[in-house]
């Protein structure tokens, strides 16, 4: 297992499209393990393959319910977002995007399509925090960061910092 290193707006692998995944075999299987490890090192609750340079459809979110404890997480591949219902707005950061949190909006309860690390087809509904965090993530496998959701203005001001953080 090894931490990876997590690739930042504007680097051009968080807009690329993702690759569909059907080999679950043990080097997806390890890919899983840094993602994860990665993830709570950064500590983030969610990571999206892109964020670590790879272009696949793969996220992991954290599942643990209790933050001193033993970590918990779970591994979605090939996720989709078959059905959702509502709006919530609620506040995001994302280990891509530094130095920023937003408010956005989002579907309220989602379902959620995805497949495990063996390959068996999985369905879950949820809603509220657990809902912006999977639709947070998968919107990475689309190319779409946090960011896109803002007003034009809120994106705009984020852009110069950026800039100028890259210029120094
Ligand atoms: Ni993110």
């Amino acid at each position: 297992m090894s931490i990876q290193k997590i690739y930042q707006y504007p680097e051009t692998v968080l807009r690329k499209e993702t690759q569909k995944i059907d080999t679950f075999d043990s080097s997806l299987a390890a890919l899983v393990e840094d993602m994860a490890e990665t993830m709570y090192d950064a500590p983030g609750i969610g990571l999206a393959a892109p964020q670590i340079g790879r272009s696949l459809k793969l996220i992991v979110v954290d599942m643990s319910e209790d933050k001193q404890g033993e970590k918990k997480y779970i591994p979605m591949i090939n996720p989709e977002i078959i059905a959702h219902e509502g709006t919530q707005i609620d506040e995001e950061g994302c280990l891509s995007v530094p130095e920023l949190t937003a408010n956005v909006k989002r579907h309220l309860t989602i379902t959620v399509a995805y497949q495990d690390l063996q390959g068996q087809a999985h369905e879950i509904s949820t809603q509220d925090r657990f809902a912006v965090v999977l639709q947070h993530e998968i919107d990475h496998l689309n190319g779409i960061l946090f960011i896109d959701h803002l007003s034009p203005l809120k994106r705009g001001l984020y852009k110069k910092k950026v800039k100028k953080w890259l210029e120094k």
